[in-house]
């Protein structure tokens, strides 16, 4: 008997902290609908200027322990450098999904909303 209480609190004290870490971009995130959009935005308003490795590796590893919204915010208050904020908050989240799967993070069922991105902490593999 005492060996399943063990077990069972050990499973609660396990779920306990893990309902406190907060969510990060390694928790399949965004969808792949939002990287296919987020793939045509940036042909059309970033690639002119942007080679996708621009975004990847160490610029994002650079963000790493931040929530997503100082991206977020950053981008909507300076790209494209031409027109910033041009482009809507759905097509801003939908450029941070691409730019996540550029570098290897994991697409997942949730959609990233841009309302709640400052709950959101960039981690990356
Ligand atoms: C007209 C050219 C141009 C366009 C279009 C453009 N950018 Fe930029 N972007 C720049 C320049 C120049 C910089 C600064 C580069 C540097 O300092 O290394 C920059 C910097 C950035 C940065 C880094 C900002 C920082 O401070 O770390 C990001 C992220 C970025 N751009 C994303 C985008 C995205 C996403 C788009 C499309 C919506 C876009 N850019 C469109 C020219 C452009």
């Amino acid at each position: 008997m005492r060996w399943l209480l063990s077990i069972a609190a050990g499973w609660l004290i396990g779920t306990m902290s893990h309902a406190q870490d907060p969510p990060t971009t390694m928790h399949g995130v965004f969808t792949a609908t939002q990287v296919a959009r987020g793939e045509e935005l940036n042909e059309e308003y970033c690639a002119g200027c942007h080679e996708d490795g621009y975004f990847q590796d160490a610029f994002l590893a650079a963000w790493r322990d931040q929530p997503v919204s100082g991206l977020f915010d950053l981008l909507r208050a300076t790209m494209p450098q031409d027109s910033p904020g041009l482009l809507s908050d759905t097509e801003y989240a939908d450029l941070l999904a691409y730019i996540f799967a550029l570098n290897g993070l994991p697409e997942g069922p949730s959609t990233l909303d841009p309302q709640t991105l400052d709950q959101l902490i960039i981690q990356t593999p």
